[in-house]
């Protein structure tokens, strides 16, 4: 079955409503998350100001005394590179990945601007959720770090290869920060509406379609529970997983409540076995 999504081609960029005019239900393939992230404006892209969690992870993982040598961090969905900045800041020598050109064009701009910087970041285009590994980004790191990426990268198969690749690219012993979007029917009406309007268009529960002001579709993004979660950062060989549960503002729309999901996790020794660049 096939359904028509109102979308406004005058306010869409050019090409963008190709994308999500016709639907199939029953599959969030039936739009193209690359696309819809390489169309989106860089300086709409979601971020969050304050990242307490993040900031106690990195000081956990490297306290700020043993960064003499800055340890190696991607940051992997870096959108316009702000939070890259700020992990430079901290002391980390920070590689940006973004899928989208825009994005990695305002990360650099953002680096630029703050004129001569000691280990500037770097960014580059590459897709993180990739059946072939992006190699040759500076890896083995010691930190990667997936913020506000992993429900919002397409549907399960990428968010198992972004896991993956984010093992792939990590060495040894490195330690893994990623948030995720989690189910929050039970603190906001709103979601628990939108999960059930919109499953039928995506295709998977607590899937639903994050649309601008005017009810255009910007993006489909999933909910996690925590064991789902678990599961995806498990299935990629991660140990020492954590995962708090926080109710924050929306990151989007930040009159909204939304749950919050950040998880640790560590990449064990022995995992070092590599098939065709994807760790095994
Ligand atoms: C919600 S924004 C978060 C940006 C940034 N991590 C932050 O917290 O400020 C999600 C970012 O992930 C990027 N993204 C989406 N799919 C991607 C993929 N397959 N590979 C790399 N980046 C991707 C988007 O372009 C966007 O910049």
């Amino acid at each position: 079955m096939t359904r028509t999504i109102d979308v406004a081609e005058d306010h869409a960029p050019a090409g963008f409503g190709r994308y999500f005019e016709h639907v199939e239900a029953g599959a969030v393939s039936g739009r193209d998350a690359r696309q819809d992230w390489r169309q989106f404006a860089a300086a709409a892209i979601p971020s969050k100001t304050s990242t307490p969690r993040l900031d106690a992870f990195l000081d956990g993982s490297v306290p700020a005394g043993d960064r003499g040598g800055r340890p190696t961090l991607l940051d992997v969905g870096c959108g316009d590179g702000r939070l890259a900045l700020r992990m430079h800041d901290r002391g980390f020598d920070v590689t940006g990945i973004d899928v989208s050109d825009r994005a990695v064009e305002a990360a650099r701009q953002l680096a630029a601007d703050r004129g001569h910087l000691d280990h500037p970041p770097r960014f580059a285009v590459a897709d993180a959720a990739a059946g072939d590994i992006p190699c040759g980004l500076g890896e083995p790191f010691d930190v990667v770090v997936c913020q506000l990426v992993v429900s919002i990268v397409g549907g399960p198969a990428d968010r198992d290869r972004l896991l993956r690749n984010c093992a792939a690219l990590l060495g040894a012993g490195g330690r893994l920060f990623i948030s995720a979007s989690g189910v929050s029917a039970e603190v906001n009406a709103d979601y628990a509406r939108l999960y059930a309007e919109d499953a039928a268009l995506t295709g998977e529960a607590f899937t639903y379609f994050s649309r601008d002001d005017a009810g255009r579709v910007l993006y489909a993004t999933h909910h996690f529970s925590e064991a789902e979660l678990r599961g995806v950062i498990a299935a990629a060989g991660f140990v020492d997983i954590a995962i708090e549960p926080v109710l924050e503002a929306s990151s989007r729309r930040p009159d909204e409540r939304a749950i919050f999901l950040y998880a640790t996790a560590t990449k064990p020794s022995a995992h070092a076995t590599h098939h065709r660049g994807i760790a095994t």
